[in-house]
Formats: C-alpha cells, structure tokens, sequence
C-alpha cells in the first residue's frame, strides 16, 4: 500500500526549547486544544522517557481545568512481543500507569498492540483496523532512538511499513535495559506502528532531549530520506513538529532558521 499523505494543516517546524517541561507544555497545550475541539480525539501515545513531561503537563492541565476525555480514543506506538500478562515494564502497564492513570481516560478506548505470542501473526492487522475503526490519529507523539528509530522501526524499515513484528536492534536493547535486568532481559521482538502507519497520523509531534539524542534528530531532520534512517521518514509528513532542548539540537546545521521562524511565527499559528 502506497502512503497517502494527511489532508490539512501544512507546516513543518523545529522549536528549541529551554527544557523539557517547557515542551511538555507546549505540547499539552497543543493536545488540549485538539481535545476541547473534537472530544473523540485520538492520540498516539509513545511510551519511554521522552513522552513522560507531555503527559504530566497535560494531567496537571486536566486536574487544574478539568475537560471530558471520557471519549478520546489512545493507541501506543508498539509493545514487546512474549512478556507475562502484566509485566510492569510491557506497554500496556507502561501506559496504564503513565498515561490512562493520569489523564483520567476511559480505558477501553486504550489499545496497545497485542504481544501475545499465540496470536502475534494476526496482531498487526488487527492493530491497524483498530486505528482505522477510530477514524485514525489526529497527533501521534513520537520519541527517537539512537539508531534512528521511529516506534521500534529500526534502521532498514520500509516507509510504507504497518504494524508488524520487528527484532530490536542490540543498542535499542542496551538502551532500554534501565527498564529490566539486564539487556537480555530485554524481549528480542516487539510489535511496532510502521512508519506508514505513523505517516498516515494527521500531526506528527517528535520531541527529543539530550546530547545522545543529537545524531538521531539530525539524521531525522536534515538528513538524506533513507530507510537506514528511519526518523527520515518526518520529512514526508506534511504536519511535523520537532521539539529538541539545546542539546538533542546540537548537530542541526539550521539552527539559527529555526530559532528565527520560531520568534517570528505567525500568532494564528499553532504548533
Ligand atoms: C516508545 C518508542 C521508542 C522510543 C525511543 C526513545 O514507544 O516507540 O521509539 O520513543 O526508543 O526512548 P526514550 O524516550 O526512552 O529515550
């Protein structure tokens, strides 16, 4: 299946932000609103420490002003493929605890790709029916890996990808080791959102921080289109916003462009 793009709002920006509780509202801010217009909205929720601020900016927002979010719809990005039912560290308790939790949101509009081993080879279809039935996904918050990874797309992804079965790439599963015992603790497979999947959503918000992250974002960002880079795949999208601290925006050579286009966006604009 060939990518169609998104119909709608057109722009593609890179903020550099002070930190990560300044993007984490801003991004909240930009969720609320999506929200207060279409009740039903539906998120696409990241998992991993990146998306961690967003999601405590927007429950502070929610207890602070409350908002009915009895109907807002939420798919992950991805899950690990062969953990016990109720692992802590599977993305389904992830977001049950990080998210669902906090937000106050109606858990069975929650869905998270299925990792279950016995019916792994009908989870993607299913998954990608799911997102399909709910009208697909009006914002879908992204973190990046250090090998480039949008969702566990790991290098060698092809862009019109959907929801499938992939091997975590070693330094993934170094990376997200801080989560389990060791990085062979770390479940080899997972289920991940293609990057066609991801392209398909109507906004995509990628937020990275940190000098580890610097490589990825320019790869994504200013680099060549290429599956051996799959963060590339952004540049395709015709809604994109990039939130990098100073550090995760150290390698982009555009840097001062963006600043400027930033100070000087138009005030009817929203991210
Ligand atoms: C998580 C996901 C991954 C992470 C990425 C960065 O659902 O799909 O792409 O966003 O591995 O992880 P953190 O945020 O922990 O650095």
């Amino acid at each position: 299946m060939l990518w169609e793009p998104p119909v709608g709002v057109v722009v593609a920006e890179v903020v550099i932000v002070g930190g990560e509780s300044e993007a984490g509202e801003l991004v909240a801010m930009s969720i609320r609103a999506l929200i207060e217009a279409k009740p039903n909205a539906v998120l696409g929720l990241a998992t991993g420490s990146t998306p961690l601020p967003v999601y405590s900016a927007l429950a502070r927002s929610l207890a602070e002003e409350p908002l009915d979010v009895s109907q807002v719809h939420g798919f992950a990005l991805d899950e690990y493929v062969g953990l016990p039912e109720g692992h802590p560290e599977s993305y389904r308790a992830v977001i049950t605890r990080e998210v669902v939790g906090p937000l106050g949101l109606t858990p069975e509009n929650i869905h998270v790709p299925n990792g279950a081993t016995d019916t792994i080879q009908t989870a993607g279809a299913d998954y990608e029916q799911a997102i399909a039935e709910a009208g697909g996904i009006d914002i879908q918050i992204l973190g990046i890996g250090r090998t480039g990874h949008l969702g566990f797309n790991e290098p060698g992804s092809s862009f019109a990808s959907t929801t499938r079965i992939k091997t975590l790439a070693e330094k993934t599963r170094v990376d997200n080791a801080r989560f389990f015992d060791s990085p062979e603790s770390v479940p080899m497979h997972c289920i991940t959102q293609g990057l066609g999947t991801i392209l398909r959503a109507r906004h995509l918000v990628l937020l990275a921080f940190g000098e580890a992250k610097a490589g990825a974002i320019a790869a994504a960002v200013e680099g060549s289109i290429s599956a051996s880079q799959p963060g590339s795949a952004i540049q395709l999208h015709p809604h994109v916003t990039v939130l990098v601290d100073e550090a995760a925006a150290s390698a982009l050579t555009n840097l001062a462009y963006y600043r400027y286009a930033w100070a000087n966006k138009p005030a009817w604009q929203a991210i």
